[in-house]
């Protein structure tokens, strides 16, 4: 896909928005994606005001005004749906999503963990990693399965751990990977080269990754 031909994005989220930022940075720049709309579950966080200052649509769908998970996921598919995107990025959207809806865009639904997949699914990942004595940290991109944080792994950022550090700190720097490896899994999805194919596997340039792609600091993005 060229920067004339975008691909039709969009982004979930529940806070603050740094990673919807590091992709709206790069969306106006060489990342060919239109975001379409930036959706929360949660009313006036910071995220919907980096949308609506970067001209992008906002919707909010606040989950505490449905009954169940399953009627707010049907929602939430009408909506997301109404702006007909080809990629659904979640980025720090903290919900758990419901078979049904995992299904329905099966193969593009891309998620950001703030730690080194398979390790620390859910919450409180930096503790985690500190409280093991872990030397090494991180984030990954994957594609969502029905699975908790456990589709097939993109691409991975590692942070080593210094000794000094605390959750905040060991946060901050992942955080800072974080935006540099979400707009370069969307940039391969754009451009056609990275694929989910019907057995599950992670396909990038038609070849099966063994497992994620790592990445480092020194490879130009994209
Ligand atoms: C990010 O650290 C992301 O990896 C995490 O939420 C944060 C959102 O920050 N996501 C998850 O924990 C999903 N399980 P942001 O709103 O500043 O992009």
């Amino acid at each position: 896909m060229t920067l004339e031909q975008r691909l039709p994005v969009v982004v979930l989220i529940s806070g603050s928005g740094t990673n919807l930022q590091a992709i709206i940075d790069r969306a106006g720049t060489d990342l060919p994606i239109e975001i379409r709309a930036v959706i929360s579950n949660r009313p006036g966080v910071f995220g919907l005001q980096r949308a609506e200052s970067a001209g992008i649509e906002t919707a909010v769908l606040d989950h505490k005004t449905f009954a169940d998970r399953e009627s707010y996921d049907l929602a939430l598919i009408e909506l997301i749906d109404s702006y007909q995107p080809e990629l659904v990025a979640l980025a720090g959207f903290m919900r758990i999503l419901t078979p049904a809806f995992v299904r329905h865009y099966a193969g593009r639904l891309f998620n950001i963990h703030p730690s080194l997949l398979p390790k620390y699914r859910g919450l409180h990942t930096h503790q985690r990693a500190l409280d093991a004595g872990d030397s090494l940290h991180g984030a990954t991109i994957h594609f969502v399965t029905e699975e908790l944080d456990g589709g097939p792994l993109i691409v991975q950022a590692q942070v080593p751990v210094q000794p000094e550090d605390d959750a905040d700190r060991l946060a901050e720097r992942v955080l800072q990977k974080e935006h540099q490896i979400y707009p370069l899994a969307i940039r391969w999805f754009a451009e056609e080269r990275l694929k989910l194919d019907e057995e599950g596997h992670v396909k990038l340039d038609d070849k099966c990754l063994q497992g994620p792609v790592v990445y480092a600091d020194h490879e130009p993005i994209g």
